[in-house]
């Protein structure tokens, strides 16, 4: 079981933490959450509406693609841990049974997202 920790810059957020399987990414983790993120492509890396930061635990996620790293450079602010959320899959966990991840979500509030 994965235990994120979730930070926004949105001043008017809390920060909160949310549980999760191996196997999802954090982008299904978050929405089965009721976080709101944007998620414009539908997940498939090909748009940065999903951008977060990785402030901890990067071990535990699948290693960015030559395609997220295009998208993510196209984000804005991005930086050296920046990743796009549909495509940081939690690996699975073999000899522990629990890992934590942490997470900041940008200011969303520029972003004109559609729900999917
Ligand atoms: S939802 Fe479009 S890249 Fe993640």
């Amino acid at each position: 079981m994965y235990t994120i920790h979730v930070q926004f810059e949105q001043q008017d957020l809390q920060s909160t933490i949310i549980h999760c399987e191996e196997d999802h990414t954090i982008l299904e983790a978050v929405l089965l959450n009721d976080i709101h993120l944007n998620h414009n492509c539908g997940g498939v890396c090909a748009c940065t509406t999903c951008h977060i930061y990785i402030e901890e635990g990067e071990d535990f996620i699948d290693e960015m693609s030559e395609r997220e790293e295009d998208y993510v450079d196209r984000a804005t602010n991005p930086r050296l841990n920046s990743r796009l959320a549909c495509q940081c899959l939690l690996l699975p966990l073999n000899k522990q049974t629990n890992a934590t991840v942490s997470i900041t979500i940008p200011d969303q509030s520029d972003i004109i997202g559609h729900e999917h």
